[in-house]
């Protein structure tokens, strides 16, 4: 099965079951952990800000124009910042490990 590796705000961290074509913020929300995700994944609200553990930052398609400028609205930015709304789960990204901003 595939699946994600999320760290959560308290540092604790879950291994939650990933299918192909939804996005990370989908799969991170739909397990009940705390993304608010405003706006259900169109890229309009920066709530679903995380960080991608830098091993798999390279596996990622780039940021588009979109997602960089709701990133800089955002809070708390790093390197490894990236709206989860913005990355779809294939099988490439097996095991793959981000961690939620603060809110
Ligand atoms: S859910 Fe709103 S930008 Fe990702």
């Amino acid at each position: 099965m595939n699946k994600i590796v999320v760290k959560d705000r308290l540092g604790k961290n879950y291994n939650l079951p990933a299918n192909p074509g939804s996005t990370i913020m989908e799969i991170i929300r739909d397990a009940g952990l705390d993304i608010e995700a405003a706006c259900g994944g169109c890229c309009a609200c920066a709530t679903c800000h995380i960080y991608v553990d830098n091993e798999w930052l390279s596996k990622l398609n780039p940021k588009d124009e979109d997602e960089e400028s709701m990133l800089d609205q955002a809070f708390e930015i790093k390197e490894n910042s990236r709206l989860g709304c913005q990355i779809e789960f294939d099988e490439d990204l097996n095991g793959i490990i981000v961690e939620l901003a603060p809110d």
